[in-house]
């Protein structure tokens, strides 16, 4: 065999084993090895951190797998029954944690007036906080071209500038702690526009642009930046979605039917990312990962 008919032999060998893996795995390699030799979440054992939207859906599983790990935590929502049953559960399933360690915090994440407050809160319970989840959100089913502009408006307002302002404070406080980890739930509608959610896939991207600027310039300080991306996951989201129409909520519920990761695994792999302080993290069942990787080298095919 010629030394060209081996490269080619090799490459197309490489391409084929490759495609497999990305068939076989529900996350990107980058992930899928932190899983298996990466550090494990309970390296994140005494760490104090805060998980906005943690009443239900993915907030919860993240907070039930940091709770394993042992990580202490602040649980914030608006439903203060939903979040002490996720604050029960984590104790009961925590590792070595007691009352003190979770402080159910409730709060409105669109009151920013009131986020400095209550990231005094915080310290004043723990003394620190080393990770902050910006995981709040809503989602959307709307068609483009009916959307009202107030929904547009209330839809930043929650899952852009909400996110963006307690990042802020924290990030401030980081700075003077010398490290800190800002993670931020986006989806992998952050990456690749989705339709019927107009508002949903501008209000992602854009958390992709503020976070990745904050990377950018916190490049050579002890400041993490990780964007979580799932694709479809059970949750309460539906039911909560915003429409076209300012005020009103989808209000369907998944179907247990449905192609989508489960919110324990999804909770899990977040934990995993943010243990491994990964850059940006993509979860979804097979075979949507190996479309997001099509789709992010290869710009213009998604286009067609
Ligand atoms: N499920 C998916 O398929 C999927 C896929 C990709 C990304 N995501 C993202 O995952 C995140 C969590 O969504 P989910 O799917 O887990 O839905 P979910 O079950 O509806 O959870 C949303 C969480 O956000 C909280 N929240 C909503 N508005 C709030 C506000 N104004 N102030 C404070 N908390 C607020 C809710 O708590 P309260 O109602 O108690 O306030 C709840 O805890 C969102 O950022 C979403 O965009 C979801």
């Amino acid at each position: 065999m010629g030394v060209c008919t081996f490269i080619v032999v090799a490459a197309v060998v490489f391409i084929v084993l490759y495609i497999i893996t990305l068939l076989l795995v529900d996350c990107d390699l980058g992930l899928a090895f932190a899983t298996k030799v990466g550090k494990k979440i309970d390296t994140l054992n005494g760490k104090v951190v805060w998980i906005t939207g943690a009443s239900s859906g993915i907030g919860e599983h993240i907070a039930l797998a940091l709770a394993r790990g042992g990580a202490k935590l602040i649980l914030s929502a608006r439903r203060l029954n939903e979040l002490q049953r996720v604050k029960e559960s984590c104790l009961a399933t925590g590792k070595n944690l007691t009352d003190e360690d979770i402080l159910v915090l409730q709060m409105d994440v669109t009151a920013v007036d009131k986020l400095e407050f209550h990231f005094q809160k915080v310290i004043e319970h723990f003394g620190k906080l080393d990770i902050l989840v910006n995981n709040a959100g809503r989602s959307q089913r709307a068609n483009w071209e009916e959307i009202e502009l107030d929904v547009d408006r209330q839809m930043f307002d929650l899952n852009v500038f909400a996110v963006v302002a307690l990042s802020r404070i924290a990030v401030r406080y980081f700075q003077k702690k010398k490290e800190g980890h800002i993670v931020v739930t986006s989806s992998l509608a952050g990456v690749k526009a989705v339709p019927f959610s107009g508002s949903y896939t501008g209000a992602k991207y854009a958390i992709h642009g503020y976070f990745d600027a904050l990377r950018t310039e916190k490049m050579a300080s002890n400041i993490t930046v990780t964007l979580l991306c799932p694709g479809p996951v059970f949750s309460n989201f539906l039911a909560e979605s915003f429409t076209e129409k300012t005020g009103e909520k989808f209000g369907k519920s998944v179907e247990a039917t449905d192609r989508r990761m489960t919110g324990e695994r999804c909770g899990y792999l977040c934990a995993v990312a943010i243990a491994n302080k990964l850059g940006e993290a993509w979860m979804a069942l097979s075979p949507i990962i190996p479309f997001y990787y099509i789709s992010v080298y290869y710009p213009n095919i998604r286009y067609l």
